[in-house]
């Protein structure tokens, strides 16, 4: 081996998709984006690069902060590659404010950048879905946004057993704090942001943070009283009329009376790593601990479109990754096989016949849409044309010799049943198209 080749692994923490890979990823994009063009959702884009500014007033800490990738343009301005769709989304929104119908409901597909610790469950590169909500403040948006992320669920065959959704309240979270811990409001994000990695870390360095902050012993057994009450218990736990609480009980009874409500429960450790949220806030999780990292993470925000017009339009939604989707569908066995067949015709060829008459045959299936290609060397034995199918994956192999020519007529083999018919040519596509597979 020569030590100086280039290494053939792809940047530490992103992806090459082989063909195989793209079967998979084609199949889940287009059942997602089938479920959310159900609702009447509409596809926008956005570019990969975006001026740092965008990211860097409300993404919070760690994806503006550690995570993002940034460097200065030839022309010296500071540019970052998209962590997240968010902010650019909202930056579509307030561009066109004046002609656009509210509310809108937009979606997306995309790959973001975070400079991740590259492990199970989060890598550097992945590709997000992003379902939002623009100009709509009523609670049914909420209501919406999770029977969009049912429905998803349960297109790709998921067991209501099989994933949680977790729901919370960033106005409640920070009555909370403030009311029955007594938290200063300046001190709330500092706590939400512990609470944000609880789950990542251990007890004691949960404990030794929280500690840090300057909350009390008697302050922190109090939390914990919280995180181990249900929602009720914690509305009791309130002196002060929390908008943050009755948002949340409305939600959780709309959800009831809707039957989302096997889907969902409250809990107060979701918060939420991003600045911009501002009431509902809620992620979703395999219920498998093999798969630890959210499925789904959003909510609502209503800051966004403002810091680039001097307008509030309240946003709703969630971003849904590619990387642990995969694995709750393969941990669930909830991929069919029948996914990566994609080869369907190979037309054999024979030294004698010419090579235009291959392409006439090809033509007939291209244009009624079965996927055909033509073998390229006249030369190889049949036998040789039929193991190269096989092993492609194709499904059936059309033979056009010299006899089958002189009689106008074609010969179609099975490859899975070893049988085979012999047609006339004009009928060939109509018997092909008869094939299931
Ligand atoms: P997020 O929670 O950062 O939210 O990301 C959404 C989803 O993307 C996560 O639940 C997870 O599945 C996936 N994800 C995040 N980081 C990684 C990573 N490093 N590797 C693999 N997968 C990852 C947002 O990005 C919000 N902007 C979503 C949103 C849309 N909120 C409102 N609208």
């Amino acid at each position: 081996m020569n030590k100086d080749n280039l290494p053939v692994r792809s940047y530490k923490g992103t992806r090459d998709f082989y063909p195989m890979d793209m079967c998979y990823r084609n199949w889940y994009f287009s059942k997602v984006r089938e479920v959310v063009e159900g609702f009447c959702y509409e596809e926008y884009h956005t570019p990969l690069l975006e001026p740092y500014e965008v990211y860097a007033a409300k993404s919070g800490d760690e994806v503006a902060g550690e995570q993002l990738y940034c460097f200065e343009d030839k022309g010296g301005r500071k540019i970052a590659i998209r962590p997240e769709l968010t902010p650019s989304v909202a930056r579509l929104v307030a561009a066109r404010l004046e002609e656009l119908t509210f509310p809108l409901r937009w979606y997306s597909i995309a790959n973001v950048m975070r400079y991740e610790k590259p492990q199970k469950g989060r890598l550097r590169e992945h590709w997000q879905v992003n379902v939002d909500i623009f100009g709509a403040d009523e609670i049914e948006a909420e209501l919406e946004i999770i029977s969009i992320i049912s429905r998803i669920m349960h297109t790709f065959q998921a067991k209501p057993d099989m994933f949680r959704i977790k729901i919370n309240n960033r106005k409640f979270f920070t009555d909370v704090l403030t009311d029955v811990l007594k938290v200063k409001n300046t001190d709330v994000k500092t706590i939400s942001r512990i609470v944000d990695k609880k789950a990542k870390m251990s007890q004691e360095k949960y404990y030794d943070w929280l500690k840090e902050t300057g909350l009390t012993q008697d302050k922190i057994e109090l939390l914990d009283k919280i995180f181990s009450s249900n929602l009720e218990e914690i509305i009791r736990m309130i002196h002060i009329d929390s908008k943050g609480a009755n948002e949340l009980s409305r939600l959780f009874q709309l959800l009831d009376e809707t039957g989302l409500l096997r889907y969902c429960e409250f809990d107060f450790s979701i918060v939420r790593g991003f600045d911009y949220y501002t009431g509902t806030v809620f992620e979703v999780y395999d219920t498998s601990p093999e798969n630890r990292r959210s499925l789904f993470g959003g909510g609502r925000y209503d800051n966004l479109v403002s810091m680039f017009k001097q307008r509030n339009i309240s946003g709703i939604g969630f971003g849904l990754g590619d990387v642990t989707f995969q694995h709750f569908l393969e941990g669930n066995d909830l991929i069919p096989d029948k996914i990566y067949k994609s080869q369907q015709v190979l037309i054999a060829r024979f030294p004698d016949v010419p090579v235009s008459e291959y392409f006439k045959l090809a033509e007939d299936l291209w244009s009624v849409h079965v996927k055909t290609s033509i073998y390229f060397s006249a030369h190889d034995k049949l036998g040789k044309q039929l193991k190269f199918a096989e092993k492609k994956g194709y499904s059936l192999v059309i033979i056009l010799g010299v006899d089958e020519l002189k009689e106008n007529k074609i010969t179609i083999k099975y490859l899975d049943s070893t049988t085979q018919v012999t047609v006339k040519r004009d009928e060939c596509a109509g018997k092909i198209k008869e094939f299931p597979g």
